[in-house]
């Protein structure tokens, strides 16, 4: 834990946990919604950088994805979690930006149900993924040692 990489590690996963929960405070009433977006960015630049920190296992995990027969094995299906996190992130973030500035939530038809708020329902997906993701993970936000 005392060594610097763990440390910077342990400051970014905490500062992923603090912004997404502040991201969700800033939607009460008396904040701004820039206040939100601010958080919210602020959130996703911290994934890069997470992701940034673990290049190798980034490019392990890539690898496997290519890989048909490497999909069931653990590693395959937590390469394939990760890719759904992500995804999930980048929609989060992309309809906020779509939210913002058509200055009306957008709505996502899919045939099956009634139309959905895209960035409510990506949010929730994602608050979803992040707690199944953080607590499985939870030992190693302090000692990450993973490159
Ligand atoms: C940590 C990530 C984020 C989470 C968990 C989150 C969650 C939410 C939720 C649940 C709402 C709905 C409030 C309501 O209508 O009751 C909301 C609203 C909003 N968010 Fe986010 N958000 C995040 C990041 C972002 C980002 C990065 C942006 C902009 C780029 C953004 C822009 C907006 C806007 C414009 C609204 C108001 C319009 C709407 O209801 O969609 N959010 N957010
Ligand atoms: C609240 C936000 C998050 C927290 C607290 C968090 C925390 C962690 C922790 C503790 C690890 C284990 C490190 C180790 O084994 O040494 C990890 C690994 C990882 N995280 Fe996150 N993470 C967050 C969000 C994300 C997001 C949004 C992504 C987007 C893809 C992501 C991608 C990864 C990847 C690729 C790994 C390495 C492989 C794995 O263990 O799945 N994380 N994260």
């Amino acid at each position: 834990m005392d060594d610097l990489p763990s440390r910077q590690r342990w400051i970014v996963h905490l500062w992923l946990i603090l912004t997404v929960l502040v991201s969700l405070l800033t939607l009460l009433p008396h904040f701004s919604i820039l206040v939100h977006i601010f958080f919210g960015l602020l959130f996703a630049g911290l994934v890069v950088a997470h992701l940034r920190h673990r290049r190798r296992t980034v490019s392990i995990l890539l690898a496997d994805l290519r890989r048909f027969g490497k999909w069931i094995k653990p590693r395959g299906r937590m390469a394939w979690a990760d890719l759904l996190l992500l995804f999930v992130t980048i929609n989060v973030v992309l309809s906020g930006f779509f939210d913002y500035f058509e200055h009306r939530p957008v709505m996502i038809s899919t045939g099956l149900i009634s139309p959905i708020r895209w960035h409510v329902v990506s949010s929730l997906v994602l608050l979803v993924l992040l707690t199944v993701h953080t607590l499985r993970r939870w030992r190693r936000l302090r000692t990450s040692q993973v490159r």
